[in-house]
């Protein structure tokens, strides 16, 4: 089976196309723009891009993901990429003290024939003191997962998806979608 990942961000398309060819699906990649609602929950934002992005006799997946810090009461959150696009990875950094833990999420959405399902997925960790590596995307050169002592950007990308937030979703896709067949 195949299906149509939707969404403007190239490092998400490789992540998930990597890890759904593990349960046999195949991932074509629809490089849209889709609305982001303001919302307070990831859900919320991933429901309303699966309605904008939704395709008949298509299986359609989107996701959405955030960085959420604990020091900041869950801040930037659903908020993650403004937060990137206006303040950076050094503007967020000067916004922690001590408590650096850090946790990000993904909730991913597959629709098919008006039906949605959404599965989620987090990884703890905590925040670098400054951004290292040249991997990944977004925040990675700043996230350090627990137990481990270099950020997704020093990660190659077959580490970076054995661990994360993206991976653990997508991964009960593609379970959901293996218990179909
Ligand atoms: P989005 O709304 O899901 O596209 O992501 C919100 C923000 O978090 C964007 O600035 C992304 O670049 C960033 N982001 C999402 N996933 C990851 C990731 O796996 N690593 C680092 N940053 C991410």
């Amino acid at each position: 089976m195949d299906l149509t990942f939707v969404s403007t961000n190239a490092g998400k398309f490789r992540e998930v196309r990597t890890i759904l060819a593990e349960y046999d699906v195949g991932v074509r990649w629809r490089r849209a723009s889709l609305p982001e609602i303001q919302a307070a929950r990831l859900d919320d934002v991933v429901r309303a891009k699966l309605g904008a992005a939704s395709r008949p006799g298509r299986y359609v997946l989107v996701e959405d993901s955030g960085l959420f810090l604990p020091a900041l009461r869950g801040f930037p959150g659903v908020y993650s990429a403004y937060a990137l696009q206006t303040i950076g990875l050094e503007g967020v950094l000067r916004l922690v003290g001590s408590d650096r833990r850090a946790r990000f999420q993904t909730v991913a959405g597959l629709s098919y024939g008006g039906r949605q399902w959404l599965r989620s997925g987090a990884c703890e960790g905590r925040l670098a003191k400054r951004p290292v590596g040249d991997h990944g995307f977004g925040y990675d050169p700043i996230f350090v997962p627990a137990g481990h002592r270099q950020t997704f950007g020093q990660m190659r990308p077959t580490e970076k998806n054995e661990l994360s937030h993206r991976a653990h979703a997508i991964r009960r896709i593609g379970r959901l979608i293996h218990s179909w067949s």
